[in-house]
C-alpha cells in the first residue's frame, strides 16, 4: 500500500513535468530569506531526472539564488485539485550554471522565454515605468535542482479515505511511513 502511494507520487511528478495542462506544472518553492524568514514563490516545474531530482529554471540574479547560496535547504509544494493530492518535497537545492546539466537545458530557452532571463537590471529591482524594461543579449539563465530527502503525500478526501504518508531517504533507500492525516 505504501509502495503504491510512493509510486503514485513519482507518476504525478513525472506527468507534471511533461504535460503542460497538469496541475503539477507549477508549484510553490520555499527558501530561507537572508534575514531568517521564509520566502515562497510560484515556479514552473521543468523536469524530473533519472536520479529522481526536480528541475526548475530561473534568472541567475534572482533573490532566491542568493538565498540558496547562503542556505541550500528548500522545499516545493504541489497540489492537484482534481484528485485532492498534495505533495511536499524538501531537501537541498543545487544551482547549475555553465555545467553539463545547464548546457542540456539552455537549448530550451528560445522565443519569448528568452525574455525571462535577459533584463538589463536584475529581477526585483525598482523601476519607474513597468513597460520600459531594457533587455540585453545576455541570458542570465540558471537551473535549480531540488535533491529531495523527505516527501510527504496527503490525500484529503472524505473519511475513511483520508491518507497521509511520509517517505524519508535513509542510506539511499526510501523509508515509508503512514501518518495520521
Ligand atoms: C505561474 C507562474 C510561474 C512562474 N514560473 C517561474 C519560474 O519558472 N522561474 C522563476 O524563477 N520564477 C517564476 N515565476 C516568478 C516567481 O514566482 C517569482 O516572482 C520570481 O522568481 C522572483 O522570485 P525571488 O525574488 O524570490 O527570486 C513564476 C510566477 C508565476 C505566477
Amino acid at each position: 500500500m505504501l509502495i503504491d502511494l510512493f509510486n503514485e507520487t513519482w507518476k504525478e511528478l513525472e506527468d507534471g513535468s511533461k504535460k503542460h495542462s497538469h496541475p503539477f506544472r507549477t508549484c510553490t518553492m520555499a527558501t530561507s530569506e537572508i534575514s531568517g524568514g521564509i520566502r515562497q514563490r510560484t515556479i514552473n516545474f521543468r523536469g524530473l531526472t533519472k536520479k529522481k531530482t526536480l528541475l526548475f529554471y530561473t534568472d541567475l540574479r534572482s533573490i532566491k539564488i542568493e538565498q540558496i547560496k547562503k542556505n541550500p535547504k528548500g522545499s516545493v509544494l504541489f497540489y492537484n485539485h482534481s484528485v485532492q493530492l498534495q505533495i511536499f518535497l524538501s531537501g537541498i537545492i543545487k544551482i547549475h550554471f555553465e555545467d553539463s546539466l545547464w548546457n542540456d537545458h539552455i537549448v530550451n530557452i528560445e522565443g519569448k522565454s528568452i525574455n525571462d532571463y535577459n533584463t538589463q537590471n536584475a529581477p526585483g529591482k525598482p523601476i519607474k515605468n513597468p513597460i520600459a524594461v531594457t533587455r540585453t543579449k545576455d541570458l542570465n539563465f540558471a537551473v535549480l535542482e531540488l535533491i529531495p530527502d523527505t516527501i510527504e503525500y496527503l490525500k484529503l478526501r472524505d473519511e475513511p479515505s483520508r491518507i497521509r504518508a511520509v517517505f524519508k531517504l535513509k542510506d539511499e533507500e526510501w523509508e515509508k511511513t503512514f501518518l495520521i492525516p
